[in-house]
């Protein structure tokens, strides 16, 4: 799909499995193309069912993990991987341990560093040292964060600490159904980080994201829905959606 110049495709699926499916795909060709790719995957419920795809061709030998190197994309400031709040830990858990990536492969970020701020200079130097990432797969918040890019966010903000709002705090809070504190701090990737991706994937299901949708990629570009600068990555850009989150958009798209 093109709007105006813009040249990022959307690709909207008939339901949350079939969209799963073609990001999984995506990692796929990414590790066919470039067995040491490094990639970073999004926490979330959406993505649970695009590793269990991801698990289930792993354990066919469809796909092959050995060589990836993955970059965590954001974790609550201070926590451990020890911590039950951990998003390094969830990744390690839903992700990583049934898919045969071992821990020498993970790039944690530097969330329990002393001095965090140069800590997360060198974790973006880390990014550049591997020749930057070959793949950034990401979610959608519902205040269009992504990863924890808050509302605000510049587009060419780096890895850095970022104060949550109190929407993406409830998000994470339900992860636990309420059980676990709530960190007010993370550390992310920033967004110009994440534009140097050779490749992006967007992944949205679900009705629930669909005005935030429409507004990440209807509207003009703006800080305040950081998703919508993602658009300025063109063609590197590919919006994996199923049609319950694509039902407010404006024009009918198929695939
Ligand atoms: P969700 O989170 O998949 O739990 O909706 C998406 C995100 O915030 O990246």
């Amino acid at each position: 799909m093109v709007i105006g110049s813009e040249s990022w495709t959307l690709s909207v699926f008939r339901d949350a499995h079939a969209a799963s499916e073609s990001a999984a795909d995506s990692v796929a060709n990414t590790l066919q193309n470039k067995t040491d790719a490094a990639i970073t995957f999004p926490t979330g419920t959406t993505p649970l069912a695009m590793f269990d795809i991801l698990a289930a061709r792993a354990a066919r030998g469809e796909i092959d993990f050995s060589g990836v190197s993955i970059f965590f994309l954001d974790e609550f400031v201070g926590a451990t991987d020890e911590d039950p709040n951990s998003f390094t830990r969830w990744l390690t858990e839903v992700l990583f341990n049934r898919v045969g990536i071992k821990p020498d492969q993970l790039h944690a970020l530097p969330v329990t560093a002393d001095d965090l701020l140069a800590s997360a200079a060198k974790f973006d130097e880390a990014i550049s040292a591997c020749g930057g990432l070959d793949l950034a797969v990401l979610g959608l918040g519902p205040n269009g964060h992504v990863g924890y890019n808050e509302p605000g966010s510049g587009v060419d903000s780096r890895t850095r600490v970022v104060t949550l709002t109190p929407e993406s705090r409830d998000q994470a809070s339900a992860y636990w159904e309420g059980s676990l504190p709530i960190p007010d701090q993370a550390m992310t990737m920033g967004v110009g980080t994440l534009l140097e991706s050779k490749q992006i994937v967007l992944l949205v299901t679900g009705e629930a994201k669909a005005g935030i949708l429409r507004r990440t990629l209807e509207e003009p570009i703006t800080t305040d829905v950081p998703a919508s600068l993602l658009r300025i990555a063109g063609p590197r850009l590919t919006i994996i959606v199923d049609e319950a989150a694509a039902s407010e958009l404006s024009t009918a798209h198929s695939s």
